[in-house]
């Protein structure tokens, strides 16, 4: 059976960095070392400051500082790392890919064939290669050829072990994994001792019923699948919202009377401006590539509908804005509360914010953002690589600022994007007197409480609301 003393994780990103940390926390007799190429991520990673670690995450720094300098390690020196180490994860980014074939729909997997290549070359023992990154269907495949014929002559193993963390809520899903997934080779002898390494690593804390193996097709398609059912409940919550709005529905007490049906169940059903983060639509677009490749058509645009619908969410919500405000918003003041794809995560990657934003500024807003975790050099990236303007327009367009009472001052308007808890918590008097008049607000997140703030004065949208003329009806039962 193979010991594991030394690990080494290619990719200090969202994923690397907590799922490396928590493996260090819960194995102290294992040395894990995470390498990165940017050397400011890492330098980031190991500030003494734990303010200034590059991702933030509820309960991160906590970890990251039990285990920083005694068995966990951050480095740009990826040979010697790879070189050490029994087991490697490969935990690099998979984009959509932005040339070529594929363009725009499949994963982009150069990053993952550069690591292939590294690892072969600097290898001089024996390796477990454990695949963490999000990875189309039969990767694995191209990996071991990289690995079989560029390598040494030591021998690899190749594993399936997709992540399902979710940004925010990250170390308590690595503590308390609903399941671990590990794809390997079980037929043969030395797949079986690789896959039973990993197992050991993830059984230092998690039961073993909560470990489930599989071959490693189904593990990496297995990913995919799940990516693709949780977005798919998004888009399906959100073409309800559409119709609860037409008819007088309310989207809450609808996902409410479904989710208490155990085979529906209630998470993952709340309404909003669209998913965001980077993962969703990536993994979809890879999927419907994937099944495009394959001619079955019928499968591709079944699953393709679910972005399809994404896309009208954000858009019918920033048009909605512009069609409340008398048909124009042009040089109207508009504060957006929120521009993370989520709360607790300062990640903006393909956040709904980014598009609402845009396409405001096509009708010439003049926007004003508050966020408490994104910094202003993200929105203004976020919205330069969408290269709808110049950087300069931009910046004279859009301004952010730190305090959310000055960012609703004499605004015409204000957009909640993102499901910050502390918005529920600010004073909605005050903001609305410093507000003009009609002083409207249109929830993306159905965060604020509709009768409050319509008794205050607010004309209030919420996402699968009934309109605002209704909600000023105090509702005969509480609900
Ligand atoms: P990320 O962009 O935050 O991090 C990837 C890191 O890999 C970057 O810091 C980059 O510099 C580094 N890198 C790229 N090529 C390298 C190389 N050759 N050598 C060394 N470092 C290299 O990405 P992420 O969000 O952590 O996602 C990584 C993978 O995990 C993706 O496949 C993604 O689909 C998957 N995933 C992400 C999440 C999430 O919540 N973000 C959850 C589950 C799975
Ligand atoms: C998602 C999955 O939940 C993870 O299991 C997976 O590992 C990860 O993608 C990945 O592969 O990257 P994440 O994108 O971090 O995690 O966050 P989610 O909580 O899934 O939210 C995604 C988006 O959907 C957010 O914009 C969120 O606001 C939105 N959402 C989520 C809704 O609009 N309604 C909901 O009910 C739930």
């Amino acid at each position: 059976m193979k010991n594991i003393k030394n690990i080494c994780c290619i990719g200090a990103g969202y994923v690397g960095g907590p799922t490396m940390s928590v493996i260090a926390q819960k194995c102290p007799e294992i040395n894990v070392t995470v390498v990165d190429l940017n050397e400011k991520r890492i330098a980031a990673w190991n500030d003494d400051n734990l303010d200034n670690l590059p991702i933030y995450e509820p309960g991160l720094a906590e970890v990251v500082e039990e285990a920083r300098g005694r068995n966990l390690f951050f480095s740009t020196e990826v040979d010697a790392a790879i070189d050490k180490a029994e087991m490697i994860f490969i935990s690099v980014n998979t984009p959509t890919k932005t040339y070529g074939i594929g363009k725009g729909m499949a994963a982009d997997l150069k990053y993952i064939e550069l690591c292939a290549r590294q690892i072969a070359r600097v290898s001089t023992t024996d390796k477990i290669i454990v695949e963490k990154s999000t990875l189309p269907v039969r990767t694995a495949e191209a990996l071991k050829s990289i690995l079989v014929n560029t390598g040494n002559g030591v021998n690899f193993q190749i594993l399936s072990n997709p992540e399902f963390l979710a940004e925010g809520t990250a170390v308590e899903d690595l503590q308390n994994a609903d399941r671990v997934l590990i794809g390997g080779d079980i037929d043969t002898t030395e797949g079986t001792e690789a896959v039973q390494a990993l197992v050991d690593i993830y059984a230092h804390w998690l039961p073993e019923e909560r470990i489930l193996i599989t071959n490693v097709w189904s593990s990496e398609l297995s990913k995919l699948t799940a990516n693709a059912f949780l977005a798919q409940r998004v888009s399906s919550i959100n073409a309800m919202s559409e119709l609860c709005e037409k008819t007088g529905a309310d989207v809450n007490e609808v996902a409410r009377a479904i989710g208490m049906d155990s085979r529906i169940g209630p998470k993952f059903l709340k309404s909003s401006v669209g998913f965001g983060g980077s993962c969703f639509q990536k993994d979809i677009l890879n999927l419907v590539y994937i099944a495009k490749s394959l001619s079955l058509d019928e499968v591709a645009d079944y699953w393709e509908q679910v972005i399809i619908m994404n896309d009208h969410q954000k858009r019918r919500f920033a048009a909605n804005i512009v069609k409340t405000l008398f048909n124009t918003v042009s040089g109207k003041k508009i504060a957006l509360l929120g521009w993370a794809f989520k709360k607790d995560t300062n990640d903006t990657r393909e956040s709904a914010a980014i598009y609402v934003a845009d396409y405001l500024l096509n009708e010439q807003a003049e926007i004003v953002v508050y966020d408490p975790k994104v910094t202003e050099e993200q929105m203004y990236a976020d919205l330069d690589y969408l290269g709808t303007r110049t950087e300069e327009e931009n910046r004279k367009l859009l301004k952010v600022v730190s305090d959310p009472y000055q960012a609703c001052e004499d605004a015409h308007a204000i957009a909640v994007l993102t499901e910050w808890d502390e918005f529920k918590t600010y004073d909605w008097e005050k903001i609305y007197e410093r507000m003009l008049k009609p002083a409207f607000v249109f929830d993306g997140r159905n965060l604020l409480n509709l009768h409050e703030l319509t008794k205050i004065g607010f004309k209030l949208s919420s996402i699968g609301k009934p309109i605002v003329e209704e909600a000023r009806k105090e509702p005969v039962l509480a609900v």
